[in-house]
């Protein structure tokens, strides 16, 4: 999507690492107002291209007084200052303004780091509004603190130490917030950010899921040329569900969907959610089985990254054999491929320089962002990577996406292949894993848990363990059970079950799946474990 389509002002927010970025941009769009983020240290033609009535300078974990700490552009106080752009510094966005706009900084001589009370000193700009006290409490982590204004600028608000919690120019619109108005933690943040967004800086809203959906389609058909077909390849989740639903509704027939079943799918995943798509969606779908062709090449493959990667590779040949048929029917090759790619992984593929984030890749390799090889020849159309997952959710529901497909939990894309440790194709594992992972998830439906947990699923171990099941002595498989709360995936809690719970689901499996005679449950949170266990 374009974002310049979008019939509300931008919020452009300039990103120096802090793990609250996302979270400022949320808080943003649930005002209906416009927001993306881009790296800090972007050009100064990418920030004025893009228009913005506000530009947010996030906070970071660095200090102003580093060598090669990332800082915006030459030119960009000027250029806000000639177009009547807003800047709100946050943390360390406020210590650059005050740095690069002539005041001081300096290491303070205390650090503030947790909640703290501040003081209201001015009623005017940042602390208009009348919903907020004079006293608030409010989240801060810093060491540095200001030491001098630059010329114009007055302080707004002060710690109880003393310390510059917020500074405001009127004139020259520029402000700053030391503290993180962004966290639950600052009941009074989001008020203040409302509040300057609204009334400070008069930005109107429009951020709408209907007129997202709307320009969307606009982009669309105006991307696609009338003869040009698009293939897309569903896996059953949310993202390429809603991404394959809105390229349909704007180009019809001329999208070709594939559903590719690997053999790694869980319990009746194949039937059921090709019913969705036919019953629900009436979304064009070819359904491949390739069950022995993923099989027959993990064969003996132990290593997940070498799992992965073979899972990968046989998808894109499986692609490319789809759009080489369609080429053959249709008399001309598809040109474009749909992804559901969203904008958190957007975001995470280009981190801010010296944020000391590193490319989620190197963790494991599965995001969709630069996946796909040079050679296949098929341009990207991304409709769903200017959105967040819970907008993804309000956009599927407007296209009459059915709720409980919005609600799944996530599923990997190498499938059951990293619940399974070790060779996928051994003892029977990935029809034990199946059976298991279904009456734990059935399980969790039924005492109604299912949407609070963020993601569940049960895992094979290589091992046999010693049992004793109707007189008999067994030697064989141990499971594991993994339910986790998240935000986003990027960290999990384990979830706290009932011990009944546990309990009633382990007799269930153990009575029921030939082949496990015992059941463990995963009680580590990420970090340091990921939540799969491959
Ligand atoms: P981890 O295990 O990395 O998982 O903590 C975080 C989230 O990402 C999902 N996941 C994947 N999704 N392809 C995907 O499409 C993958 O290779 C993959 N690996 C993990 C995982 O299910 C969880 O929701």
């Amino acid at each position: 999507m374009d974002p310049k389509a979008v019939k509300s002002d931008l919020v452009l927010i300039l990103d120096y690492g802090s793990q609250y970025t996302h979270l400022i941009t949320r808080r943003i769009r649930s005002l209906s107002v416009f927001s993306l983020t881009i790296s800090g240290t972007s050009p100064l033609k990418t920030i004025t291209d893009l228009n913005p009535r506000v530009v947010i300078l996030s906070g970071g974990p660095h200090s102003v007084h580093t060598e090669d700490s990332p800082s915006f552009p030459d030119g960009f106080v000027e250029w806000a200052e000639a177009n009547g752009v807003f800047v709100l510094g946050i943390c360390y966005g406020l210590q650059l303004i005050v740095q690069r706009l002539g005041g001081e900084v300096r290491v303070g001589e205390k650090q503030e780091y947790g909640k703290m009370e501040i003081e209201v000193q001015r009623n005017s700009g940042l602390f208009g509004s009348k919903s907020v006290g004079d006293k608030q409490v409010v989240w801060m982590s810093h060491g540095d603190e200001v030491a001098k204004l630059p010329i114009g600028f007055e302080v707004a608000g002060k710690s109880q130490q003393g310390v510059v919690a917020a500074l405001e120019s009127l004139s020259r619109r520029f402000y700053g917030l030391q503290y993180h108005p962004e966290v639950t933690h600052s009941p009074e943040g989001m008020e203040t950010l409302r509040y300057f967004l609204f009334d400070v800086c008069g930005v109107s809203a429009g951020w709408k899921m209907e007129n997202v959906m709307e320009e969307e389609i606009k982009v669309i058909n105006s991307t696609v040329a009338p003869e040009d077909h698009v293939i897309c390849a569903l896996s059953g989740g949310v993202d390429s569900t809603v991404a394959a639903t809105l390229v349909y509704k704007a180009i019809g027939d001329r999208l070709h969907c594939i559903f590719v079943d690997n053999g790694l799918l869980r319990y009746k995943e194949r039937e059921r959610v090709m019913e969705t798509f036919e019953r629900d969606l009436h979304l064009p779908v070819t359904c491949v089985d390739a069950t022995e062709q993923f099989l027959s090449k993990l064969k003996g493959v132990v290593d997940p990254e070498v799992k992965r990667k073979i899972i990968g590779k046989e998808f894109i040949c499986i692609f490319d054999a789809f759009a080489h048929e369609l080429e053959q029917k249709l008399g001309r090759k598809p040109v474009y491929l749909v992804q559901g790619t969203l904008y958190p992984d957007v975001i995470e593929s280009c981190p801010p320089p010296g944020s000391g984030r590193t490319h989620s890749h190197t963790i494991k390799s599965h995001h969709n962002v630069g996946g796909l090889p040079k050679d296949m020849k098929l341009k990207l159309i991304e409709p769903l990577k200017l959105l967040f997952k819970d907008e993804v959710r309000q956009l599927g529901k407007i296209l009459n996406v059915p709720q409980g497909f919005l609600k799944r939990h996530p599923f990997p894309g190498p499938g059951l292949a990293v619940r399974v440790l070790g060779d996928v194709t051994t003892d029977n594992a990935l029809e034990i894993l199946r059976q298991v992972d279904e009456i734990f998830i059935q399980s969790i439906k039924d005492a109604r848990l299912y949407d609070e947990i963020w993601q569940a699923f049960a895992v094979f171990l290589p091992i046999r363990s010693v049992g004793v099941q109707g007189d008999q002595r067994t030697h064989s498989h141990v499971v594991s059970l993994r339910a986790v709360t998240s935000q986003d995936g990027m960290t999990a809690e384990w979830y706290n079950f009932k011990h009944e719970f546990l309990d009633d689901v382990s007799r269930k499996i153990c009575n029921s799946v030939r082949g496990v005679n015992r059941v463990t449950y995963d009680i580590t949170s990420k970090p340091p474990s990921t939540i799969e266990w491959e």
